[in-house]
């Protein structure tokens, strides 16, 4: 059974199989309105289970319109509504769950509970951000970077800020894929060292560079995310604006990449904190391309986890 919990845990050809399905479905759906059924239906009779623990507007509604687009029906569940939320067990959830749906997505906390819902459901289980990774954004952000700019074998990503989720995500991809990722972020917020290493050892360079404007030299992408994100406790807030701000990716940091450098952000943004709107709505920003690259990256993960 095809489970979709990480990026470092899904092989390579599996990985770039799933970019190519996800573009062909993509060119597919041309100029055609967003509710019409696509002209293959491979999840017709499929019920898929979205749980959300955590707030969400991108994940949520583009995986629901994916699984409808290819036949599939859905249901967006809030885990706070459900048993879960009030004392009923991760593995007995999963037991119950998998005698109703076809396939589960989840949006939790603690990577462990995600894990622990894979290993007791009987159906597959895709990881819709956790604390520690977010697999389905960083799939739909290399359907956006190839889509610009081609392969990113041998590319330098700058990701600026706090080395968070999906920081992880990025270098697992850069492993996987065989790009060079160069963090510049405050020491108390580096990438997750387990994700560093990985990458490295799939032969990555990885860098660690105080310095933004010294880090951004010859990037091909820069990519940042949010300072709070929704694990961090709100106490830490006023302290990470604080360690974050000579982080921003502005006009400046832009300047320092190559001319023709992507700006990426995976959305919620905060106008003019990790980024301005200047680089945000600029001509380098792809960051509503990446929104609407969720909708057929994910569409390509659902098909390869039913093997459909
Ligand atoms: N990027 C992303 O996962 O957005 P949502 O939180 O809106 O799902
Ligand atoms: N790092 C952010 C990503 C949101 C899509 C968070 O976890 O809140």
């Amino acid at each position: 059974m095809n489970h979709f919990l990480d990026i470092d845990k899904t092989s390579p050809a599996d990985l770039t199989a799933m970019i190519r399905n996800a573009r062909a479905m993509k060119d597919a759906r041309i100029g055609k309105p967003k509710g019409m059924a696509d002209a293959e239906q491979p999840l017709a009779g499929r019920m898929i289970a979205l749980i959300f623990e955590k707030p969400s507007t991108r994940t949520r509604i583009s995986f629901d319109v994916g699984a409808r687009q290819m036949g599939g029906e859905t249901m967006v569940l809030s885990g706070k509504d459900m048993q879960l939320g009030h004392g009923e067990s991760i593995a007995d959830t999963a037991r119950v769950l998998s005698r109703y749906v076809d396939l589960i997505m989840l949006r939790t906390f603690d990577e462990a509970t995600l894990l622990e819902m894979a290993e007791h459901a009987t159906v597959p289980v895709i990881n819709g951000l956790t604390d520690t990774s977010h697999p389905c954004q960083i799939m739909a952000d290399i359907v956006t970077y190839e889509e610009h700019r081609g392969p990113l074998k041998g590319r330098k990503f700058v990701w600026s800020g706090d080395g968070n989720n999906v920081c992880t995500s990025w270098l697992h991809a850069a492993g996987q894929f065989g790009f060079d990722v160069t963090f510049t972020g405050p020491e108390t917020l580096d990438p997750n060292p387990r994700a560093v290493e990985f990458a490295r050892s799939k032969g990555s360079n990885v860098v660690i560079d105080r310095d933004p404007l010294r880090a951004a030299q010859g990037a091909d992408a820069i990519v940042t995310d949010t300072w709070v994100s929704m694990h961090d406790p709100e106490s830490a807030r006023e302290r990470r604006h604080n360690q974050l701000r000579p982080y921003q990716v502005n006009g400046a940091m832009m300047g320092e990449a190559k001319p023709d450098a992507l700006f990426m952000h995976c959305l919620p943004a905060h106008r003019n904190e990790e980024a301005t709107s200047e680089v945000m709505d600029g001509p380098q920003s792809v960051i509503f391309d990446e929104s609407e690259n969720r909708l057929h990256a994910q569409k390509a993960i659902l098909r390869w986890c039913l093997g459909v």
